[in-house]
């Protein structure tokens, strides 16, 4: 039997890998449904190579033009939230979700809804809505396997017979393109800087996040849901080579680990294969071509967004939500270029302090608080006054 697939945020870097593996493994892998913002012909391309059986296409001129061009006459075209939860009903078994920010929220709690598994590459949505999707997802059966390479480092090597005799969780860092300049050059960052990572290749809101460490700091709150593990716990240790993913540490004194190139295509074909594995194109990684590996603890003067996410994960409640969407918002004017580099953690802090911390107990209340956040961190990037 295939297993059925659907892509929130196929066009992306992780929805491309995504399906680079699925070409791959026609016997045992099909494409139902595929879910995008704006890139229609992108899209269109993909739906000729993989003949999914729905698509959703959220940007309204984008869901107009793409029906304009669609030759596909079985092909469903949906729009708009509630197409998340239409989508699913074309018998998923398993969801990527891939789409970038809180936006990817509500197609994971539909997919959750329905009890379905989910190859979670969408950090925000966790790291939004607190320990609402973890408990949601225990209710209803769904399996979260993380895609995020630290966290599926950590879920392969996590011996959960022994929960209690893990004394902490490191996350690596590969430290981004910024790691080796002094804070004192990083006035005068652009763009186009900001996003050449080093050792990954991956969409630009993220880039920038891993050039600020706040991927980092998202991935700190992201590991305490996913593995309920207190923040004391979770040790961030910088590894510029992006080699060992991250590793678990034992009471006896053991670290277990898991290796490899750095290379998206690993992570997710352990999602799609679990509980097996499948072979993937990825380079393996030859242990005596390794000159050495180096690991030193992060610059919190020189990133304070890392120090902004350990902060809101102490205070938790809503300081989480508040930090991933103002961050959202700095990111994309410093894409657009209405703020600076150095701005971008000012912002997450002003709004942070600005915004009333309160308790979240609902989808509802996420939607709500991220909005409110939004538009605080709007009115900063807008007046200046950071
Ligand atoms: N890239 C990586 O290597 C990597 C590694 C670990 C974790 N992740 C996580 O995976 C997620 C995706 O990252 P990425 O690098 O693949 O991002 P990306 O290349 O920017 O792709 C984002 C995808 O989401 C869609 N999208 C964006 N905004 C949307 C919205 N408002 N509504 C519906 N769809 C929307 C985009 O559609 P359009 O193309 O039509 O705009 C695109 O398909 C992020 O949460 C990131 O943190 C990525």
């Amino acid at each position: 039997m295939k297993k059925k697939i659907t892509i929130f945020g196929s066009t992306g870097s992780i929805g491309v890998s995504t399906l680079d593996i699925i070409k791959d493994h026609p016997d045992k892998y099909e494409v139902v449904g595929l879910s995008i913002n704006n890139n229609y012909e992108k899209l269109l391309e993909q739906v000729r190579s993989y003949n999914p059986k729905v698509v959703s296409i959220q940007n309204e001129r984008s869901y107009i033009k793409f029906k304009e061009l669609n030759k596909s006459n079985d092909l469903k075209i949906l729009n708009g939230n509630d197409s998340y939860g239409e989508i699913l009903d074309n018998d998923t078994d398993i969801v990527v979700a891939a789409i970038t920010g809180s936006a990817g929220l509500l197609p994971v709690v539909a997919a959750i809804e329905r009890g379905i598994t989910i190859a979670l590459a969408n950090k925000e949505s966790l790291v939004c809505s607190g320990s609402l999707i973890t408990s949601l997802a225990k209710k209803s059966g769904s399996l979260i396997l993380p895609v995020d390479s630290e966290h599926n480092a950590i879920y392969q090597v996590l011996d959960l017979k022994n929960k209690s005799k893990i004394s902490k969780l490191i996350l690596t860092a590969s430290g981004g393109p910024f790691l080796n300049k002094d804070i004192n050059q990083l006035n005068n960052i652009t763009p186009e800087q900001a996003i050449k990572h080093p050792n990954w290749s991956m969409g630009k809101k993220i880039s920038v996040d891993s050039a600020t460490m706040m991927n980092k700091g998202l991935e700190l709150i992201e590991a305490h849901y996913l593995f309920d593990m207190p923040e004391d716990k979770i040790e961030i240790i910088v590894h510029p080579e992006s080699i060992i993913h991250s590793c678990v540490e034992y009471t006896d004194g053991s670290i277990l680990s898991q290796m490899g190139n750095p290379d998206m295509r690993t992570p997710i074909s352990f999602a799609l294969a679990y509980p097996s594995r499948i072979s993937t194109s990825v380079d393996k990684l030859r242990l005596s071509s390794i000159e050495k590996l180096t690991f030193f603890e992060p610059d919190f003067e020189k990133f304070p967004c890392l120090e902004l996410a350990y902060s809101s994960l102490k205070t938790k409640k809503s300081a989480p939500t508040i930090l991933n969407a103002s961050n959202e918002i700095a990111v994309d004017a410093f894409l657009n270029q209405k703020i600076s580099y150095l701005s971008i953690p000012k912002i997450v802090e002003k709004t942070l302090n600005k915004a009333s911390i309160s308790d979240i107990n609902s989808i509802k209340d996420v939607i709500e608080i991220d909005q409110e956040s939004r538009k605080l961190a709007k009115e900063l990037v807008d007046s200046g006054g950071f």
